[in-house]
């Protein structure tokens, strides 16, 4: 059967609404090279990208996702040329400030995951901003992890809970998964049920690592730009045949 994109507004028939994923994350990944492919510098390709986001948050609005993660910026991005992380701030700014209104109209709260005090001041007042009037939505909560780093997060979270130790407000026996869970970014947030990475990548580049024990994962060849959803359909379908086991028979 071929549905074509226009087809997609509402969830397509043959999902189980059911046995959605609650919770996607997805590695936004190959704007580089989609750009490349047609002899444009990598900067089109995130502008194409970001376009591209803003669908994929809408579908999620339109067929029923609970919470959505992406990736937009990794804390080891900041070794690329400076002109291209100057534009990923700008492209995120941007993003935040072309899309706020839709957001609050689809009832969107916007959440940020990350060490956000070393982002340029003025996103980071966008985000703060973003974040304060989308609190009280109660739509789909839609995470953008920037300068974000799994073992920096974990890090901190020991950091945080060995000072709780050292004033003696924790014993060392009260740190259970729960408690650690708590003290990470996601604190409050279900784990992902499902990660989509494109562009035909096979690894996590330091993404949601503690967070992802038992997440499904879907790798799309297409590139990140390309990736609509047609190819969101199929990386659902394919979950929805997954049999989840946690360890059990
Ligand atoms: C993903 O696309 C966007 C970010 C990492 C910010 P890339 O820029 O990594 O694209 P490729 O992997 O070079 O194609
Ligand atoms: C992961 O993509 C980070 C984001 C999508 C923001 P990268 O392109 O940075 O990952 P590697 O370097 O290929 O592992
Ligand atoms: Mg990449």
């Amino acid at each position: 059967m071929i549905i074509q994109q226009t087809e997609l507004q509402y969830l397509p028939p043959d999902l189980k609404r059911e046995l959605l994923p609650k919770h996607v994350a997805v590695i936004m990944d190959g704007n580089g090279r989609w750009a490349k492919k047609r002899g444009l510098p990598r900067i089109r390709g995130h502008k194409a990208g970001v376009s591209n986001l803003k669908d994929l948050v809408r579908c999620c609005h339109d067929w029923g996702i609970e919470a959505l993660t992406v990736y937009a910026f990794s804390t080891e991005n900041w070794k690329r040329p400076r002109k291209e992380v100057n534009c990923l701030m700008a492209l995120i700014r941007r993003f935040l400030r072309q899309e706020l209104e839709e957001m609050l109209e689809k009832n969107i709260q916007i959440q940020f995951m990350g060490d956000l005090t070393e982002l340029p001041p003025s996103l980071q007042q966008e985000i703060s901003y973003s974040m304060k009037v989308t609190r009280n939505n109660t739509g789909i909560r839609f995470f953008i992890a920037t300068n974000y780093g799994s073992r920096q997060e974990i890090l901190h979270a020991c950091q945080a809970i060995a000072q709780k130790v050292q004033q003696g407000l924790l014993q060392p026996e009260q740190i259970s998964e729960e408690l650690f869970t708590n003290h990470l970014y996601t604190a409050g947030l279900a784990d992902p049920d499902l990660l989509i990475r494109t562009s035909g990548e096979m690894r996590l580049s330091n993404f949601l690592l503690w967070q992802m024990a038992y997440s499904e994962i879907y790798i799309s060849d297409a590139l990140w730009p390309d990736f609509n959803r047609v190819d969101f359909h199929r990386a659902l379908s394919a979950y929805q045949q997954r049999e989840r086991r946690f360890g059990k028979v």
